[in-house]
């Protein structure tokens, strides 16, 4: 059997550097904030390169606690992509705003950034791309209308954690010579919100997720929100405030895992290779990006029979998952925001779209069995 994902897995491989870790914490009775969770918040700050990082209590918090934070609000429109978890859509509801649709690249599956200038309208507040399955979507045209039109840029790098990006188009991120100085997702925007549940690239044993930001005053206006509108306990200097705090033992397992991420971030690379190789004659294998270091979150293939093949893979102990089945406006809950049809290339992809198992501890005979499993498929 080779499933799609082996969390277990990876707490042995760890278990002495968690176990450890989670010791200091509850031997230190500090739960909530404190100093794991600045440590882990440094840490992430020079992981990514950004100045402020603003853990809160999952990645949906994160979006939609950065959109507030970045002045979004009721009667505004944010413009975002139909192929995501729901969560990019609900974030923008919270905010009290109203999510605009764009259809995707069916390349890439992330916003389309040929259709992205005729989706506004003066009320377009700002753009909040998806980077799916690990990979950056098209920021440097997405940032440059914004900065035309005046827009923020809130970055959902909710599967993207360590994916970078190639500005100024340099085309080496994946060749020789790369410095290895392209900026991480998440950082590229007005801000970047980050979900670290369990079986995101860097996961918490829960949930958690935070915000990246270059700007100060998002960073602090984020802190704010996140904190019952509250700089000092029991006094309120923002309406509408949050109890999204990360607790100490999750910022623990957090920081043990951290140091490991670009090698796993690697592996899963390597593991794409070799998928993409041995599978491409077979199914559409994933689209890098010449821009885009694609950290594989997901490996997600395309063929016009998925359901077919998902069950002769699951015939041969080969698990996989749909990401995702329904893109937002077909959903029964958001009917309103586009009609069917709209918007052909999500549409296509939720019913073409598989992914395979993918993660750093897959063994070389799981990755073999996997692509064998794929090429039997007749
Ligand atoms: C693209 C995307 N956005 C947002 C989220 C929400 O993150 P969380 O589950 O941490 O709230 C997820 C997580 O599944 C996601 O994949």
């Amino acid at each position: 059997m080779v499933p799609i994902l082996d969390l277990k897995r990876e707490y042995l491989e760890l278990k002495n550097e968690i176990d450890a870790a989670l010791e200091r914490v509850l031997t230190s009775g500090g739960f909530v904030g404190g100093p794991e969770v600045a440590a882990l918040e440094a840490e992430l700050s020079e992981f990514l390169q950004v100045p402020h990082v603003v853990t809160c209590g999952s990645g949906t918090d994160a979006l939609f606690i950065a959109l507030r934070a970045m002045g979004v609000g009721p009667g505004d429109a944010v413009i975002t992509s139909p192929f995501t978890f729901i969560a990019t859509i609900e974030a923008i509801q919270h905010a009290g705003a109203i999510p605009v649709l764009v259809d995707i690249d069916p390349q890439t599956f992330n916003l389309n950034p040929a259709l992205l200038e005729a989706a506004l309208t003066p009320r377009t507040r700002a753009i909040l791309p998806v980077h799916l399955y690990g990979q950056v979507a098209p920021m440097q045209e997405i940032l440059s209308l914004a900065q035309k039109h005046g827009l923020k840029v809130l970055e959902d790098a909710a599967q993207a954690i360590g994916a970078r990006y190639c500005a100024s188009d340099c085309k080496r991120l994946l060749g020789k010579g790369c410095d290895g100085a392209h900026p991480q997702a998440g950082t590229l925007g007005d801000a970047g919100a980050f979900s670290l549940y369990p079986t995101k690239n860097l996961g918490a044993y829960g949930d958690a997720g935070f915000i990246a930001t270059r700007s100060e005053q998002v960073a602090e206006e984020s802190r704010l929100l996140a904190a019952h509108g509250s700089r000092v306990r029991y006094h309120h200097v923002r309406p509408a405030g949050y109890t999204s705090r990360l607790d100490a033992l999750q910022a623990a397992i957090l920081r043990a895992k951290l140091p490991h991420l670009e090698s796993w971030n690697s592996r899963r690379r390597q593991i794409a290779q070799i998928y993409t190789e041995g599978m491409k004659n077979r199914v559409q294998t994933p689209c890098e990006m010449p821009y885009a270091l694609h950290i594989y979150h997901q490996y997600t293939v395309r063929h016009p029979e998925r359901d077919r093949l998902a069950a002769h893979l699951k015939d041969r102990g080969v698990g996989s998952s749909i990401h995702y089945p329904v893109p937002a406006h077909l959903q029964p809950a958001y009917r309103d925001l586009a009609p069917k049809g709209s918007l052909p290339a999500a549409e296509a992809a939720a019913r073409e779209v598989l992914s395979l198992p993918m993660h750093p501890f897959l063994e070389e005979l799981q990755v073999e069995a996997v692509v064998r499993a794929v090429q039997g498929y007749a």
